[in-house]
């Protein structure tokens, strides 16, 4: 379980978060709504304590991730994997090397002990199948398209295994097509990880998609979050104008491939 409390953050003068409160059950997937500049990124890496509250505490499973610097805190995130908004791959480095990449570094992140070659290049390709880019370990970034790119980053956070996955905006910038493998992809790495999922975003059918629970970010606090039938019955024009914007309402089509 994820809770923050109280959380404050500012950069000079900019008040980011003010107070914000919120907890994320094990196992679930909770969207994170808001228009650009409101804090979405910076309360995931308050949560994978890349940023520390000026006041207030982060717990996750039990530890202060909010207290924690340097080997504690990686120790204490081992568990934990972020896809950056980006998600930027390492351009001089194949598939095979980018996805393994920390594995190499650091070992076993549960246990911390060094893998061999063998052992990396099975979790990869095992990690590389997940995310359907079986057979592209050779391949470098730049031969890529932005779609294969973005799921080659994805293979990259899920090698590990994570208990809890952080996705920045997966599904930005993608064709409908790519965003909806995105999106069964997140729904399948909790499923197979038995993950808990914060998924930061814009596209409010990924939302409407993926979401356990939605949640909206203003003024630096959670406004409102509630499970998707309610969340948009909520009167609120930010969620309106959301709505508004997708063509087509994913419940009933969630509903008829994941039987809910
Ligand atoms: N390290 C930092 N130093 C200074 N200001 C920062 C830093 N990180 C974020 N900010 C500022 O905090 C505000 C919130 O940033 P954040 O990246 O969380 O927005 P966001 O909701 O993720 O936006 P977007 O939807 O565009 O990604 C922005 O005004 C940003 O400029
Ligand atoms: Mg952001």
């Amino acid at each position: 379980m994820i809770k923050l409390r109280d959380v404050w953050k500012r950069f000079g003068k900019l008040q980011v978060l003010a107070g914000l409160n919120l907890d994320v059950h094990d196992g679930e997937t909770l969207v994170v709504l808001g228009p650009s500049g409101i804090g979405k990124s910076v309360l995931l890496k308050h949560i994978i304590g890349l940023l520390k509250p000026d006041q207030g505490t982060v717990d996750v499973d039990g530890t202060l991730i909010s207290e924690l610097e340097g080997t504690k805190l990686l120790t204490a995130i081992h568990h934990m994997g972020m896809l950056f908004q980006g998600g930027a791959l390492f351009d001089s480095m194949t598939v095979e090397e980018n996805v393994g990449f920390y594995l190499k570094e650091n070992g076993d992140p549960r246990t911390g002990e060094k893998l061999s070659k063998k052992e990396i290049a099975e979790r990869v390709s095992t990690a590389l199948e997940m995310v359907g880019l079986q057979g592209t370990q050779s391949k470098m970034p730049a031969e890529l398209s932005g779609g294969m790119r973005k799921r080659a980053a994805l293979a990259r956070v899920i090698v590990y295994r994570p208990q809890i996955v952080l996705y920045d905006e997966p599904t930005t910038g993608l064709d409908p097509i790519i965003a909806m493998q995105i999106n069964e992809l997140i729904i399948k790495t909790q499923k197979e990880l038995k993950a808990t999922s914060i998924v930061v975003t814009h596209d409010m059918f990924s939302a409407l998609y993926v979401g356990d629970r939605l949640a909206l970010i203003r003024d630096g606090k959670i406004a409102h979050i509630a499970d998707p039938n309610a969340f948009l019955k909520i009167d609120d024009p930010l969620i309106k104008f959301l709505y508004n914007s997708i063509s087509q309402d994913p419940r009933k089509l969630k509903e008829n491939n994941h039987h809910g």
